[in-house]
């Protein structure tokens, strides 16, 4: 097997988001616009609420992607113009195909608002191929018992897998495109050789600790792109957190304004067009 070497490391900068919470976010920056086929990725705290201070992103509008929310601590409250809605606690995700719009609002559960708490998660912006970007909105909620997981022989690497396969486990959640989302966790000496699919790109986001990603160091808050090869290996010299990311590029043109991502400015205008005109819907409340 052919490793993965680090190719590039880009560190995440914070940014206010949504109703003013503050994400660590590595892509896209002016220098690192997008990894394809993902749009971007925000790690949402950790952060300790005091009551009554906890902020969410309300009602929004999506086209033409999809979002992937992941909870680690906390609870949120998902709800959408199709109708869906549900709660997110520690563990569940949300994988929000928005297809040809949806208007969405992802909230801190009432309690979490009232009490305070803390609240740690991620979102990714998964991109839809150009043929799928019109298709019908579609929600997968996966709670975390539907997550599988696996761990080493020797117990010092553990994953858990939200898309795609790896250490014998496959995920339930079904893509448009082949990705691969994986959550690994390490304890000091932990080693590990993970398969990838040659020709998926791959990106792994270390959140807590440092990991060594084939032959570089990579730390707490920053962002490896890997190069070709056909498996990635991790180490660890003590406890470390980190997310692996891949899926087959789709090489097509991105036109992006704001919650809207298409290929052609004309596809935008209509994005709005529909969303000023109401196209997208509304959430019942
Ligand atoms: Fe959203």
């Amino acid at each position: 097997m052919s490793q993965r070497q680090v190719k590039k490391l880009v560190t995440s900068h914070r940014q206010t988001e949504g109703g003013g919470f503050i994400v660590r976010r590595p892509f896209p920056t002016r220098g690192f616009p997008q990894a394809d086929p993902f749009l971007l990725l925000d790690e949402m705290g950790p952060i300790d609420y005091a009551a009554g201070k906890a902020v969410g992103a309300p009602d929004h509008p999506h086209r033409g992607f999809e979002t992937v929310t992941y909870v680690l601590a906390g609870e949120a409250e998902h709800e959408d113009s199709a109708g869906h809605r549900g709660r997110l606690g520690p563990g569940d995700v949300q994988w929000m195909t928005a297809g040809r719009g949806i208007v969405h609002s992802e909230m801190p559960s009432r309690e979490l608002q009232q009490r305070g708490g803390r609240m740690h998660g991620f979102q990714i912006w998964v991109n839809l191929p150009a043929r799928d970007k019109m298709i019908a909105p579609r929600y997968q909620e996966i709670p975390r018992t539907r997550i599988p997981e696996a761990q080493t022989a020797d117990g010092l690497a553990k994953v858990k897998v939200v898309a795609g396969e790896a250490l014998g486990v496959r995920a339930v959640i079904e893509t448009r495109t082949p990705i691969s989302y994986q959550h690994w966790t390490f304890s000091a000496g932990a080693t590990v050789s993970v398969p990838l699919p040659r020709e998926h790109a791959a990106y792994v986001y270390v959140f807590e600790g440092a990991v060594r990603v084939g032959d570089r160091e990579v730390a707490d808050g920053q962002l490896a792109v890997l190069g070709e090869g056909d498996a990635v290996d991790f180490s660890a010299a003590g406890h470390a957190q980190a997310l692996l990311l891949s899926g087959v590029p789709l090489r097509e043109p991105v036109v992006q304004y704001g919650p809207f991502v298409m290929n052609t400015t004309a596809e935008i205008q209509q994005a709005i067009d529909d969303y000023r005109s109401g196209r997208m819907g509304s959430i019942a409340r």
